[in-house]
């Protein structure tokens, strides 16, 4: 676990001042073009799932990447939980502010059977805006949130305080 920590923090790559300044971005395509690492963080975040899962929550776009593989791996439906708009409805929608800017997300309601354990996955925990807006959505849809993964957690921005002291897993926490 420390060394796929060690991985994943040596393979996103740092860019200060994108896409505004001020913002220090994080950018996870090294790790997603490295084969092993990549597997490694599947398993890793595959692990974080308490108890049976039946549903992979991921949030559009960089969610995506992992929610779908970690679902496989765990024989799990997946549910993109995507930017308003996209989805052709009915949707569900949340809206949200993010470190920089606003948005809404959206999911299919009847992609989720009541009571489903859903297990919610993203690249970055920052201000947990983006989480906390899912979260809301996916309960008000009558979905049982079983816990959260992320690749990595942004301690200072203290997004887990947002969570509702839902089960949070983390590959790497950075200050
Ligand atoms: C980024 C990141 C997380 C979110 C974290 O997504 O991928 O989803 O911000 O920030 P928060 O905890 O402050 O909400 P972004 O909305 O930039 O879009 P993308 O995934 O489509 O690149
Ligand atoms: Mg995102």
């Amino acid at each position: 676990r420390e060394a796929v920590a060690r991985r994943v923090d040596a393979l996103v790559r740092l860019v200060p001042d994108y896409p505004e300044p001020g913002v220090l971005f994080r950018d996870i395509t090294p790790l997603l073009a490295d084969g092993p690492a990549f597997g490694d963080v599947i398993a890793s975040l595959a692990g974080a799932a308490p108890g049976g899962v039946d549903l992979v929550a991921g949030m559009e776009a960089r969610g995506f990447l992992l929610a779908a593989p970690v679902a496989a791996h765990l024989g799990a439906g997946v549910l993109p939980v995507r930017k308003a708009g996209k989805l052709p409805g009915p949707t569900a929608s949340a809206s949200y502010s993010l470190e920089y800017g606003q948005a809404s997300i959206e999911i299919h309601p009847t992609t989720v059977p009541d009571g489903a354990r859903v297990l919610v996955i993203d690249d970055v925990l920052a201000t947990g805006g983006t989480a906390a807006a899912t979260v809301e959505l996916l309960q008000s849809c009558g979905a049982h949130v079983v816990g959260l993964a992320f690749l990595v957690e942004i301690a200072g921005l203290a997004g887990r305080s947002r969570l509702g002291g839902l089960p949070i897993d983390t590959v790497l926490t950075v200050d």
